[in-house]
């Protein structure tokens, strides 16, 4: 896959693509990266990016100019454009799922007060990564990349993002390493017991449990099964 994104601000990107699962994929070729330089589109010695909004107002916003002819040149009859904006369309795994199928991606990172709206005609989408305001889009880039390419097929073992929050509607059960006991805070014996019947029901009501806690939003959407309906009534609340 190839995600193109177009920023002012190219150089947030280096040490972030020195992430272990980012390097690799980039290195071992599942994910192909190209950051444009929306200034290097903009005419002339002053790089003229933004202008004050019509109608007045605070702040400058990204002049049609610099971006779109920045997105004329990444752009490829394969490729699907998303804007990173705050009143974007919320993202969650779901479109990450989606964006990981796309050959190649184009994101686009607005800065200082936003786009010029006409810029925005040009995308496929908008997607906002949650009710709060960055300073640029390239935080969010960087979060649809990495839940991206996670996703990828050969990034990280399947098995590994199969039972993760969010994948099947629920948050991920706690989990726990060596050693047992530390410093008297113990491991719930069921792990323990080499018992993987009694180990998959105690995940599966953590999962519901703190979901049906944490997150009400999502447990009301969730299709529970006989078993789970049974998990909830028999289990106690507490591991
Ligand atoms: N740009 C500024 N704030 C943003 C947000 N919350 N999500 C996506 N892009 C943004």
């Amino acid at each position: 896959m190839k995600v193109s994104i177009l920023t002012i601000c190219p150089d947030v990107f280096d040490s972030f693509l020195n992430m272990p699962v980012l390097a690799r994929a980039l290195r071992d070729g599942q994910l192909e990266l190209e950051v444009v330089d929306i200034r290097e589109f903009a005419p002339g010695s002053f790089r003229h990016i933004d202008d004050s909004p019509f109608g007045g107002g605070a702040g400058m916003i990204l002049r049609c100019q610099p971006v779109l002819d920045a997105l004329a040149a990444v752009r490829s009859p394969e490729s699907r454009t998303v804007a990173l904006t705050p009143s974007g369309t919320p993202y969650t795994q779901k479109h990450a799922h989606e964006l990981a199928e796309v050959p190649h991606l184009i994101l686009l990172c607005g800065h200082y007060e936003g786009f010029d709206a006409r810029i925005l005609k040009h995308a496929d989408e908008e997607l906002s990564i949650g009710d709060y305001i960055l300073t640029g889009g390239e935080t969010a880039a960087l979060v649809l990349l990495d839940s991206i390419a996670r996703l990828l097929p050969g990034v990280i073992r399947q098995a590994s993002t199969e039972d993760e929050s969010f994948e099947d509607g629920l948050l991920e059960y706690p989990q726990y390493t060596q050693p047992a006991d530390y410093n008297g805070d113990t491991v719930p014996d069921v792990l323990l017991s080499g018992d993987h019947g009694r180990i998959r029901r105690w995940r599966r009501h953590q999962a519901l449990r703190l979901t049906r806690a944490r997150r009400p939003d999502l447990f009301e959407q969730l299709d529970l099964s006989d078993e789970d309906l049974a998990l909830l009534e028999e289990l106690p609340e507490e591991p």
